[in-house]
């Protein structure tokens, strides 16, 4: 009977890429199948994120259940980035766990199953050219790394000392990933990396001079390949080059994640984010403008350290002008390692839970005014989801949910649809052709 694993996976897109390439080097190395059930597993792994405090203290509460109802001798290792941050604290807090792997040494899981107590976490560790075995945990679309790490100093971030420095992975190794991944059936790819339009600033070895928008230039000459997405680009990277490859390239999808973080210049300094709210909002202007169907989400952090009313009044006026598609907003967490958390001017934590309802509210306002005026449109949709309730679900190119009552011969296939009803996450519509 083969071994069983459960993995738990926490955090951003790029932990979830991480954790398909533990399944793949697990399952070819040492014969493991994935479970749903971590009673019945044999390893036990937990994936973590420890860009906010909550998910961090939650993690050894966690841990106490998978070790008191596991099986007797099933193994538990702790990965990803609270592991590279805490290292061998985690084994000294949870003496049961067996081992700890970094964000950054992904691919030494087969190494460190066999090396009780092993704590491995050196953000130097260079992977960027590691030919991980083939896992996807969807046939119909692929998550391709395009960089590891991260070179920005946002002060409030974390993720600089838990991903490390930022190495871009070589462009034929991309291509010829996403080549094989449509030989596979994938008609879609979804780029990765902590800045994208970064990419090429720095590799292990010799390589050409390239940008994200070559890459994305080679990427689209792949046959087959109808979709791509990206996440996250930085506002900073976002010139005009870039922006014009996004608007009239038609196989990249028109949903661009702008992450903002706060709309106020005074505390985007203070975060060290590299641009002003007036760049930010000329930058959507442009994109609005020669891409007038695109849709914008975004990521905001209320509370920062010194966030007045003024400023956070400029995050308003931000989120009005631009009407985000979808935001992800959190209150200000401060985190070790960080610049950010010496910042003794903190915001009352009753004013902080305000400003982030009332953000939340305000983005409610205009999310249903936008998803209400889709009824009645047609879009192409690709069908990538079955659900459990006769309805098959996908994307459309802005990135709009859509389903439809089906059955699985939709699975992979562009159709278009007409909108009949709208909800705030979902649109259901029927097919037209
Ligand atoms: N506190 C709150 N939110 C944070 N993020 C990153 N660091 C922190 C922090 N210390 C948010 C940012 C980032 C997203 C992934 O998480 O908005 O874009
Ligand atoms: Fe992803 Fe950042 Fe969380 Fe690490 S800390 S898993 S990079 S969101």
């Amino acid at each position: 009977m083969s071994k069983k694993l459960f993995i738990e996976t926490l955090g951003c897109a790029m932990n979830s890429r991480d954790s398909e390439h533990m399944i793949a080097e697990l399952h070819e190395k040492e014969g493991y199948e994935t479970t749903d059930d971590f009673k019945e597993a044999d390893l036990i792994l937990i994936n973590t994120c420890s860009v906010r405090e909550k998910p961090v203290s939650k993690l050894f509460s966690e841990l106490g259940v998978f070790n008191k109802k596991k099986k007797a001798d099933a193994k538990i290792g702790v990965c990803g980035c609270t592991a590279s941050h805490l290292g061998d604290e985690i084994i000294k807090r949870a003496p049961y766990v067996d081992f700890v792997l970094g964000a950054r040494n992904v691919s030494k899981i087969t190494d460190v199953l066999h090396k009780p107590k092993s704590v491995e976490i050196d953000i130097n560790y260079d992977e960027s050219e590691f030919a991980f075995k083939d896992f996807r945990s969807s046939p119909y679309k692929a998550y391709i790394n395009i960089s590891i790490g991260c070179d920005k100093s946002c002060t409030y971030c974390i993720v600089p000392k838990t991903r490390g420095e930022e190495v871009s992975i070589p462009l034929d190794l991309i291509v010829g990933e996403a080549a094989k991944a449509v030989q596979n059936g994938a008609k879609e790819v979804f780029l990765l990396g902590q800045n994208v339009n970064n990419y090429g600033r720095r590799f292990s070895g010799e390589h050409k001079r390239v940008n994200f928008t070559h890459l994305l230039k080679k990427l689209s000459e792949i046959d087959g390949l109808e979709r791509i997405r990206f996440t996250s680009p930085h506002p900073f990277h976002m010139d005009d080059e870039f922006i014009e490859e996004f608007a009239t390239n038609p196989k990249i999808c028109k949903s661009m994640h702008m992450p903002l973080q706060s709309g106020s210049t005074k505390v985007l300094k203070d975060m060290k984010r590299g641009y002003s709210k007036e760049w930010f909002l000329n930058r959507v202007e442009k994109l609005k403008s020669i891409c007038p169907d695109v849709s914008i989400s975004t990521d905001i952090i209320v509370a920062f350290p010194g966030e007045s009313d003024e400023d956070f009044e400029d995050t308003l006026d931000v989120m009005r002008k631009v009407k985000f598609e979808q935001i992800f907003s959190f209150k200000y967490s401060p985190r070790p390692e960080t610049e950010a958390q010496h910042y003794t001017n903190v915001v009352d934590p009753d004013v902080a839970s305000q400003r982030l309802t009332q953000l939340q509210a305000l983005h409610t306002e205009f999310v249903d005014e936008i998803t209400n005026a889709q009824e009645g449109k047609t879009f192409k949709v690709y069908f990538e989801e079955l659900n459990s309730d006769g309805y098959v679900s996908g994307r459309t190119d802005n990135n709009f949910s859509v389903r439809v009552k089906g059955s699985e011969e939709l699975l992979g296939t562009f159709r278009d649809v007409k909108i009949t009803s709208c909800a705030r996450t979902m649109l259901t519509g029927e097919l037209v052709d």
